[in-house]
């Protein structure tokens, strides 16, 4: 396999800095050849680190080096621009989430990515996660029967949250119901260095095409984890037959059937292997009753902790998408739709609690209201590329 020489924009603090270490590791597959950020301290420090080239603009970096692949790490209202400039560059793209902020602005880039045939995969991780990989191998083996419902409460939000919900769901979206509220916190500095002065509460409420519903309750002080929010949390899946409550999945013996139907729960169990001194995880395995589900990992062979396998997983999603000329395994267009989902949340929770229906065909005046805000703060409109990437996205 030919390797990709790949760059990294916006080295920052968790989606650059997060994404680094885990090229590093997939040597076979990437040459780290730069890495882009306008804090030049910040390029500097990073291509000194992993040996690469620094840039401090987009401009300069497609110039001078030949690109496969580019990891879009930038904050997220950035992400339209830089996207854009890099597919009319030829390079194929790899972007943190969410997509883009707004639909129009996620538009812009489907079609940038299109015309220029470029791959574009959006770095969604919370799936990819071993442990969800193998939730999925167990509801996909029937062992709770067919999902009906999900609660996420004081998990992952936005469209992250939404993504979860609709794999689990496993159906399209058809309707939502957003409910919102915002409440004073005292400033607090989270442990990403994220500011809050306000708990921006949501609750989503979604319907399936295929009857199954959602309930989903989140708030940023909630994901910070910070002021005691959410310490625990409830992830369960409701199925005919069973239930996934966090990792333990509850199955009634079929002799209890008619005599209480009590679920019993059984608990999988994680394998590790010692990969250059890394505890690698080699599988996850779950004894029930009637059968064995075993999620092996695809990337045993790379020194990845458990978090960094998500990570890896979406990079590689690229790379085998422009190596075979493949579509990426997550894609634009589930990133879109997620986004929509997470728009929608928002919009019925301001259009008085009104349930809207999938797909939005008008602008929302939550979309409306960011472009506005993009517009007065930057001094250029949302599809003004050219000014976009040569302006500084602060982070929040
Ligand atoms: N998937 C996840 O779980 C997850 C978690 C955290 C962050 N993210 C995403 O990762 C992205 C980055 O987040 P972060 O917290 O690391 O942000 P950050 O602000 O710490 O880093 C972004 C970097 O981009 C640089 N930058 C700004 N404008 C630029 C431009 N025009 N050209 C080049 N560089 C520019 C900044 O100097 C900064 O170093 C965001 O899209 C965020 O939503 C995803």
């Amino acid at each position: 396999m030919s390797k990709l020489n790949i760059a990294l924009v916006g080295a920052g603090r968790r989606g650059g800095g997060a994404h680094l270490p885990v090229i590093a590791k997939l040597k076979d597959v990437y040459n780290l050849v730069a890495i882009c950020d306008m804090d030049e301290e910040v390029a500097n420090r990073y291509a000194k680190q992993y040996g690469a080239n620094p840039y401090t603009h987009i401009r300069d970096l497609v110039k001078r080096e030949k690109l496969d692949v580019v990891d879009i790490t930038v904050p997220g209202t950035a992400h339209h621009a830089v996207a854009c400039f890099m597919a009319d560059a030829g390079v194929n793209i790899i972007i943190e989430t969410p997509i883009a902020v707004t639909l129009p602005m996620t538009d812009l880039m489907i079609e940038a990515a299109k015309k220029n045939s470029v791959k574009l995969e959006v770095a969604e991780n919370y799936y990819r996660a071993p442990r969800e990989r193998f939730l999925s191998k167990v509801i996909e083996g029937g062992a709770i029967g067919t999902v009906g419902r999900i609660y996420r409460i004081f998990y992952e939000g936005g469209y992250h949250g939404m993504s979860m919900l609709r794999l689990r769901a496993g159906g399209e979206p058809k309707s939502i119901l957003g409910v919102s509220q915002t409440t004073p916190v005292i400033p607090i500095i989270d442990r990403m260095k994220r500011h809050h002065t306000d708990e921006r509460w949501t609750m989503g409420f979604l319907e399936f095409d295929n009857n199954a519903t959602a309930l989903m309750v989140y708030s940023n002080v909630i994901h910070a984890r910070s002021l005691g929010r959410g310490q625990s949390g409830i992830s369960q899946i409701d199925g005919s037959k069973g239930t996934v409550v966090g990792e333990e999945i509850y199955v009634v013996p079929a002799t209890d059937l008619e005599t209480g139907a009590r679920g019993v729960p059984h608990t999988p169990t994680r394998t590790t292997i010692d990969v250059d001194g890394v505890k690698v995880i080699e599988k996850i395995e779950l004894e029930l009753p009637d059968q064995v589900v075993t999620w092996d990992n695809p990337l045993k062979h790379y020194p990845l902790s458990e978090g960094q396998i998500a990570v890896a997983d979406e990079l590689l999603s690229i790379a085998n998408a422009v190596l075979n000329d493949t579509e990426p395994e997550y894609g634009a267009w589930l990133a879109r739709q997620d986004q929509e989902m997470n728009i929608g949340m928002s919009e019925s929770a301001k259009q008085s609690r009104e349930t809207l229906t999938f797909p939005l065909t008008d602008l929302t005046e939550t979309e409306r209201s960011t472009h506005e805000s993009y517009e007065k703060q930057h001094g250029h409109p949302i599809d003004d590329i050219e000014a976009s990437i040569d302006t500084f996205f602060a982070r929040r």
